[in-house]
């Protein structure tokens, strides 16, 4: 290095004039005028401006003439004033510029294929394959920067909490969480695989049986799963557990890290301890599991006053069982027919509804869409029931629980959306507790666990799980930020016997459960402590500090949907004297000879 910097390119204000500095950095942008030449030059702290003017230093201005953007330099020169028609308030550095009397250049770029800038117009892929230029745009490396702080933040949190930080093995054996395991052949082990984590679930449970008491790991996961804008089959937990804690426990220690978080990243105040609600009053009032809670919409159930009702929809949904149910939405009785409709169209085709209800509370008409069947009194109970003023708008589903919940929780969404009803100024946390212990999949007739197989059930509700294991709740809880799902837990089984009979509610055999899990049933048999945790996305954690709507915003080398890496060009072939040495031969039809012919 010729240059070697003195400041960095975000940090020069008007102390600074007349002094001689260094700067290094990237192109930004250049500008010729009267023939001087000026360049904003750029590195990760920000931009200066500076200048080759004849006047400073022939030599310097004659070489700046090659200069293109992205290109790497070294300048020596003077931190002047700006004259004031030229100040830029917007940077730190927009008072000042540097003169230029000596300039390196240490690298030459050929044309980016996109503009390095934050409005960036190239798609996606271009950017991804080109990822370090992309990554060069400040926004993503202030989105890193602040990944960077969450990490420290997190840290800090846990040592500081008596937490020991353990790493637990990539290469591990397949814990089934719900998603697909990613493989890797054993070269010496033949015929053998490892699996990649889908998180360290089994290890942080043995680390309790281990008698370490509190650990925590900013820890990487895998999971082979379809992919989303808030999913990536390679991704980052802050995972966490403990010993001889119950649900409190977890709770407090997980809130002090998450404010302490907020505050030290964004500077952000949030209130401890946040809000709870229960999993079923979760999807009764939203509709979801992981409610959005900046705004209301909460739905009304109107099944009892219509229960009765001439109008054969209503009284069959509530006889069968079903649910007739809405929500206000504050101030939208105007909407006129042609919204109306289309908003009933989007509710058939995006949500699944079979058709849309509502009623209009005006001034100066009681306006139901299904008046000519549902008399006005029974409207106007429902109106009453929904505590609706005049000038709002209800809207209403009939259907089978939990259907019509879910598809209200996606009305609720829409509406919020469409009508901006969200304040986005507003953080809301919350905690959604007592998630049912299984869900039963009717495509394999079985149970599955809604968390994992190592949550404890209910301690009330043990004996349901031979009779009606549907009715299970489990010790599990999600945290919930702004209706994204940041990280889920739960307190664990440790004991054999109860996790022996949770593998038999979720039809796994007991040799079955030996051969897979007979390890942390043995442990258990050495003296397990009873313990609890939690694993937080970091990645969804730092998306929505960042206010951005991808994962991929947030994560230097992402996957795309499909999965790959085009910068690197992978998942790729490998050579077959790799597969030889693995001992894997590929199906015929799957491979790169088959893929060229
Ligand atoms: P869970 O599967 O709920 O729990 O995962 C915890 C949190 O990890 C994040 N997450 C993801 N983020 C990005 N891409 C993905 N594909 C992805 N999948 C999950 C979510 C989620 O809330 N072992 C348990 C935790 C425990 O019980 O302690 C577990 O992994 O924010």
């Amino acid at each position: 290095m010729t240059l070697k910097r003195t400041h960095n390119c975000g940090e020069l204000t008007q102390n600074e004039t007349d002094k001689e500095v260094i700067l290094n950095g990237w192109v930004d942008t250049r500008r010729d005028l009267g023939g001087v030449i000026f360049i904003d030059l750029r590195d990760r702290y920000g931009v200066t401006q500076i200048v080759f003017s004849p006047q400073d230093n022939e030599d310097a201005h004659a070489k700046a003439d090659q200069l293109r953007a992205e290109f790497v330099v070294g300048v020596k020169g003077y931190v002047r004033k700006r004259d004031t028609e030229n100040i830029n308030p917007n940077i730190p550095t927009g008072e000042v510029e540097v003169r230029v009397q000596k300039l390196h250049i240490y690298s030459k770029a050929n044309t980016p294929p996109f503009e390095v800038k934050d409005d960036v117009k190239a798609n996606e892929d271009i950017r991804l394959k080109h990822r370090y230029l992309d990554l060069r745009r400040p926004s993503m490396q202030n989105n890193l920067m602040l990944r960077s702080k969450v990490y420290q933040s997190v840290r800090s949190y846990y040592y500081n909490h008596d937490f020991a930080e353990i790493e637990t093995p990539v290469l591990m054996r397949s814990t089934p969480e719900g998603a697909r395991d990613y493989l890797v052949p054993s070269r010496v082990n033949p015929g053998k695989f490892f699996a990649l984590p889908q998180s360290p679930q089994t290890y942080k449970q043995l680390l309790m049986v281990s008698g370490m008491d509190r650990y925590f790991q900013i820890v990487k996961c895998f999971r082979d799963e379809d992919l989303r804008a808030d999913r990536q089959p390679e991704f980052t937990q802050i995972d966490v557990e403990m010993s001889f804690v119950d649900e409190e426990d977890v709770y407090a220690s997980t809130e002090g890290m998450i404010t302490k978080v907020l505050k030290d990243t964004v500077d952000l105040d949030v209130e401890a301890p946040f809000k709870r609600i229960s999993y079923q009053e979760a999807i009764e009032t939203y509709g979801s599991d992981k409610p959005d809670t900046r705004f209301d919409l909460k739905f009304v159930d109107f099944s009892d006053i219509v229960k009765d009702s001439e109008f054969r929809i209503f009284a069959k949904t509530v006889a069968d069982g079903g649910a007739v149910a809405g929500f206000v939405v504050p101030g939208y009785g105007s909407l006129g027919r042609g919204v109306m409709d289309k908003l009933t169209k989007r509710a058939q085709d995006e949500i699944g509804a079979g058709g849309l209800i509502y009623i209009k509370n005006n001034e100066d008409e009681l306006y139901s869409s299904v008046g000519k069947f549902v008399s006005e009194e029974m409207t106007q109970k429902m109106v009453e029931k929904a505590g609706a003023e005049k000038g709002d708008l209800i809207l209403i589903f009939a259907g089978s629980k939990p259907t019509v919940f879910h598809q209200l929780g996606e009305l609720r969404l829409m509406i919020a959306k469409e009508y901006d009803l969200i304040d986005t100024s507003k953080n809301h946390l919350l905690w959604v507790t007592d998630f049912p212990l299984l869900e039963y999949d009717p495509d394999d007739g079985r149970y599955y666990a809604m968390h994992h197989p190592f949550t404890s059930p209910h301690p009330d509700d043990l004996d349901l799980l031979e009779s009606e294991p549907e009715k299970a709740r489990a010790r599990a809880y999600d945290l919930v930020m702004n209706g994204s799902e940041i990280g889920g837990g739960s307190i664990r089984i440790h004991d054999q016997d109860t996790q022996q009979k949770m593998f038999r509610a979720l039809g796994i055999e007991d040799d079955e459960a030996r051969e897979k899990f007979g390890f942390l049933l043995d442990a258990f048999d050495y003296g397990a402590p009873p313990h609890g945790g939690i694993a937080l996305g970091l990645d969804r954690l730092v998306m929505l500090l960042a206010g951005v709507k991808s994962l991929r915003d947030v994560i230097a080398f992402p996957k795309n949907q499909r999965a790959q890496s085009l910068m690197d060009n992978c998942p790729n072939f490998v050579d077959d004297q790799q597969l030889k040495e693995l001992h894997i031969q590929l199906r015929p039809g799957v491979g790169a000879e088959d893929e060229k012919s």
